[in-house]
């Protein structure tokens, strides 16, 4: 048996929570003693030394001896597993004891007269079980692998230690060193590295790991430290090569599949967690690619983590590397040890493993045998559990005499090994002595606006286009409503190009949907484990905006306001222009919320160009309000066409001494325009001495404000109608940090 033939690991230094001595092994003795140093001179009281203080202490021992530019390296640790009980050299282990999971199915029809046997079924009381009393652990230093054919719940298992099923569906229980973990320490010293590689394909690979470098290291670190601690990462994952080539799409070439994979896992350790959780990371790759990713998790394992991952059939030399498999068949443990025990366990329950045979293989083959017969993997998940408990029995047997650390210890301790925990404090209390966001708020909307910068600057075409289309549809504009004069038609032009000019502008906002649908997830990915936080995500994606909204609203004020002729000078134009910019800023919030909560582009794009309708519909353009129906009359108060629409307008007639209707024009588009002109003249003397008052060809009949009036443009001032604009916009942005807070929590239910 392999923990039999592994040296003793007490042999190798360990000792009582006191003995820190054999816990650095990470730096070299002089750094070690430079540490041991610092964590004495705390009082013994507090046993959390809050992390800024030790990378303090580390930054000191290692600017001391290395000029400061050595990288903090993990050095691999020689483990070995005498004891089934924990030394304090190995003090964190995860344990999960029954672990169930089931979920709900389409409910069958289930009759009152139906057989026993039939309505007995998981399927026909409408669930589902995905994980069947699993328990196990995993220790640090050690890397845990599940296996199991596709679909026997290898994922649902990993999300289920990850914590990425709620509580309420799932039964057992998951503990780091016999306590329960809480959902917000987790998060701090946990990763879970997701199997699609979400990345941005226009940052290279340095840029990527120094981005998540940012967020994840605490502010106390200098960013040179953070850039050494990037670059040995660069150096472990075997990078070294690519570090300066995009990671690229399907568009632009960018680094390979394998690559991709291991700046994946790259970006959540970063932080180094003390619990990595892996989706079969070595899927889709050759088996030289695979085994490279296996000896990273391995080194990140011995550097003082736990590491569990899934995988798909693992070779021979990948099987080396493993230290635990778990073998799965629909959701129930059927083999739960080290590899070297595989031979042993399959020849005491009848089906020895020939010699030259990969063990793994062999195992999922046979199986895939037994799952095809009715219950066939029931003797094998009965002699799995009988196998457990005569192991559980010898185990005690040889029980070690040693002390398990509590779990404020051994992350007390972890961190004084040099793990880069994002954040610790000197609290007693646990949870409140690791910090939820390793950097303030602002730190945070720094980098992120920072990244968005940079992605940008390197798709000019996607601000360009953008550009493109204000720049043209103001050229279209400014050719089809040249120089609009102010008679009667003139009016009713302006009016018209109003409504087009507000909706466009909200119309060209829409291409923002896909922008954030992409970057949906990789944001679900970074939040999930608290890189940042979503209020930072929404406040620099805010910002960063406001540049190109200024710039488009520029071009778009600049070329029709004087080809167009608009009125009002220079305050004219600076106005038009606040409600050309208030316009595009009310319009890319709403179209940003509406990406928040769809999931689909084609299906953001029809929400939003019917939205947009209906609010052009109900603006006061087509119909003015006081025409609307009174059960619609609520959607012209939401629509977001109306208020810059009736500032522009404002803008426009607001002089009272600006005639558009003088003497005979009154006629202009009535059936008596076509009379001539003598009779139109003989017609307003008529008028005149019916209505007794004097109009004659140049009288004045409808001023701009009269036009207002008509339009039923009444009840906000011009700078009203901007106000409301730009808080429409400040309320969608709101909502959309609610989207993100309530919709993007990727938990199972
Ligand atoms: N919401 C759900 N409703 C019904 N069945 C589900 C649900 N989620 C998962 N399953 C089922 O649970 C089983 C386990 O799924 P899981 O993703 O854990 O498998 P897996 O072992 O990771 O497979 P693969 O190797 O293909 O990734 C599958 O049969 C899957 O169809
Ligand atoms: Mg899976």
């Amino acid at each position: 048996m392999s923990h039999v033939e592994r040296p003793n690991r007490s042999q190798q230094g360990t000792g009582s929570a006191g003995t820190q001595d054999n816990l650095l092994p990470v730096f070299s003795p002089s750094h070690q003693m430079e540490i041991q140093r610092c964590h004495r001179n705390y009082k013994p009281s507090s046993v959390s030394i809050s992390l800024a203080e030790l990378l303090k202490c580390v930054e000191d021992a290692q600017s001391d001896h290395s000029n400061g530019s050595t990288p903090i390296r993990h050095q691999p640790l020689e483990l070995g597993y005498a004891c089934s009980s924990l030394s304090t050299s190995n003090p964190f282990v995860l344990s999960f004891h029954n672990l169930s999971y089931s979920v709900k199915v389409g409910q069958k029809m289930t009759f009152p007269f139906c057989g026993r046997d039939s309505c007995d079924s998981s399927e026909a009381t409408g669930f589902k079980v995905l994980l069947n009393d699993i328990s196990g652990e995993a220790r640090e230093g050690e890397i845990m692998a599940v296996l199991g054919a596709s679909g026997s719940g290898k994922s649902t298992l990993i999300d289920a230690l990850a914590d990425r099923i709620s509580k309420e569906s799932l039964r057992g229980s998951v503990r780091l060193n016999g306590e329960i973990l809480e959902s917000r320490l987790l998060k701090v010293i946990s990763a879970y590295v997701m199997q699609d590689d979400l990345l941005f394909p226009m940052l290279t690979i340095e840029e990527t790991l120094m981005f998540s470098a940012e967020f994840r290291l605490p502010r106390s670190l200098s960013r040179s430290k953070k850039k050494a601690r990037v670059e040995a990462l660069i150096d472990q994952l075997g990078l070294r090569s690519a570090a300066n080539t995009v990671i690229g799409d399907e568009g632009h070439r960018g680094i390979s599949g394998g690559e991709r994979r291991r700046v994946s896992i790259g970006i959540d350790i970063v932080h180094d967690p003390i619990l990595l959780f892996l989706d079969e990371p070595t899927s889709g790759l050759d088996s030289t690619s695979a085994y490279m990713v296996v000896k990273v998790l391995q080194r990140i394992a011995q550097s003082g983590s736990i590491v569990i991952m899934s995988i798909h059939q693992p070779s021979y030399r990948i099987l080396s590397v493993l230290d635990r498999l778990i073998f799965l068949s629909h959701g129930q443990p059927v083999y739960a040890g080290p590899p070297g025990n595989l031979p042993e366990f399959f020849a005491e329950f009848g089906h020895p493993i020939p010699e030259n045979e990969n063990r793994t293989e062999f195992a999922l083959d046979l199986i895939r045998e037994l799952e095809e017969i009715p219950d066939g993997t029931r003797t094998l998940v009965e002699f799995n559990r009988s196998w457990q408990a005569q192991g559980m029995k010898n185990s005690r047997n040889h029980t070690c005499n040693s002390s398990r650390l509590s779990l404020k210890d051994a992350i007390s301790a972890s961190i004084s090994k040099g793990k880069l925990v994002s954040g610790s404090t000197n609290h007693s209390n646990l949870s409140s002595s690791v910090q939820t966001f390793a950097n303030p708020f602002w730190i945070e909307m720094l980098v992120i606006a920072k990244r968005s910068l940079i992605n940008s600057r390197r798709m000019p075409e996607l601000f360009g286009i953008r550009f493109g289309a204000v720049f043209i549809t103001g050229l279209i504009l400014a050719t089809i409503f040249w120089h609009l004069d102010n008679s009667p038609r003139g009016a009713q032009e302006r009016l018209g190009f109003f409504a087009f000019a507000i909706s466009t502008t909200y119309y060209t906002c829409a291409e923002s949907i896909p922008a954030f649908l992409q970057e949906r997830y990789i944001f679900m990915r970074e939040t999930a484990y608290n890189a940042y936080r979503r209020s930072s995500y929404v406040l620099a994606h805010s910002l960063i905006s406001i540049p190109s909204l200024i710039v488009l609203s520029i071009a778009f004020a600049a070329t029709t306001y004087w080809t167009v002729g608009l009125a009002g000078g220079a305050s004219g134009f600076f106005f038009f222009f606040f409600t050309v910019l208030s316009a595009f800023w009310a319009g890319s919030s709403f179209v940003t919320f509406l990406s928040g909560i769809v999931s689909h582009v084609m299906l953001g794009f029809t929400i939003v160009v019917a939205i947009l309708a209906y609010f052009l519909l109900f603006s006061g353009f087509f119909i003015s309000r006081d025409r609307i129906p009174p059960y619609w009359i609520w959607f012209h108060y939401i629509s977001l066409v109306k208020y810059p629409y009736e500032g522009a307008l404002q803008n426009e007639f607001q002089d009272p001494t600006k005639c558009f209707v003088r003497g005979v024009q009154m006629f202009d588009n009535t059936p008596l325009s076509a009379v001539p002109e003598a009779l139109k003249l003989k017609l307003l003397q008529s008028l005149s001495n019916t209505l007794g008052r004097n109009i004659t060809s140049s009288t004045c009949i409808v001023t701009g404000p009269d036009i207002l009036r008509g339009q039923g443009i009444t009840d906000l001032s011009k700078w009203s109608c901007l106000w409301i604009t730009v808080a429409w916009g400040f309320f969608f942005r709101v909502l959309f940090y609610f989207t993100l807070l309530f919709g993007s929590k990727n938990k199972r239910r």
